[in-house]
């Protein structure tokens, strides 16, 4: 299984904090929103990570995570999107990372409570994402289930109510996703959609949709970025993280103050 982390896009919403540097590097609480989807792909024992930004924030994500891992065994890629083709596009940007395997993308902003790593670990073809209860679905790609809570229909922002479910970034995909991704027409609004990619899946029937637990944010809007670092604090998330990404983070610090100390 390999992991990406698609961390670019324009982040229109957060202007102008995000005029200066790139909305998955502003803070959740005491560290970078990046740390928290790195989080769920390193829990889940995956080894090799692909992080896709945006040309013009590269040298910062490269400064902060281009050494942080080095000694762990969890081995890091960088590669630049060069325009917000949409999300299924990290499939196309990232099919030489990709190779052979399996793969589990997910998106720079979210902010999951959950863990996945049962879900990731067992996984073995066809696709599986998760959905959550949301009080205004009709901004996200909306799935519809039956009785039996069996998916049936997903939609990308529907204009008319169907389901207070939506699909979250996170989303795993066996090896045919790049063809699929490659093969799809860009939406209305000029994107690669990946609700496109659920309903391929979704079609052949090999399309499981979980539920998520506990909390999720997508730290995309001024609000949600607030609620995102007063919720980590006062659960105390930030001090829940796999060890191999708390001792990393401990040691860029160290090494930071010595620099500074150096210079003073
Ligand atoms: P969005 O929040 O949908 O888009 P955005 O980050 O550009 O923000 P805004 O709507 O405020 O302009 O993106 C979700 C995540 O996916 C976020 O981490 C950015 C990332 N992304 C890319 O890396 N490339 C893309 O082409 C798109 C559409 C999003």
């Amino acid at each position: 299984m390999k992991g990406i982390i698609l961390s670019g896009g324009s982040a229109t919403r957060l202007f102008p904090l995000t005029a200066t540097t790139s909305k998955q590097l502003l803070p959740i609480y005491d560290r970078q929103m990046i740390f928290y989807p790195l989080n769920v792909l390193v829990k889940a024992g995956i080894k090799d990570i692909l992080i896709i930004v945006a040309p013009e924030q590269s040298g910062n994500f490269l400064n902060l995570l281009g050494s942080i891992f080095d000694k762990t065994g969890v081995r890091l890629e960088f590669k630049v999107q060069k325009m917000p083709r949409g999300l299924a596009d990290a499939f196309v940007v990232g099919e030489n990372f990709i190779g052979k395997d399996n793969v589990t993308m997910i998106l720079g902003d979210n902010i999951f409570e959950d863990d996945f790593s049962k879900e990731i670990k067992s996984f073995k073809s066809g696709g599986k994402v998760f959905a959550v209860k949301v009080p205004d679905p009709e901004r996200s790609g909306v799935v519809v289930f039956d009785k039996k809570m069996k998916a049936v229909k997903i939609v990308e922002k529907p204009k008319k109510w169907l389901s207070d479910y939506i699909i979250p970034g996170l989303y795993i995909y066996d090896n045919r996703v790049i063809e699929v991704a490659k093969q799809v027409k860009p939406s209305a609004r000029g994107e690669i959609e990946i609700v496109d990619l659920h309903n391929w899946y979704l079609q052949r029937g090999e399309l499981t949709v979980g539920l998520v637990k506990g909390k999720w944010l997508d730290a995309g809007t001024f609000d949600s970025l607030l609620e995102a670092g007063v919720y980590v604090k006062d659960k105390k998330l930030h001090e829940k993280f796999h060890p191999v990404i708390n001792k990393a983070i401990v040691e860029f610090n160290e090494e930071l103050k010595k620099i500074a100390k150096k210079k003073l």
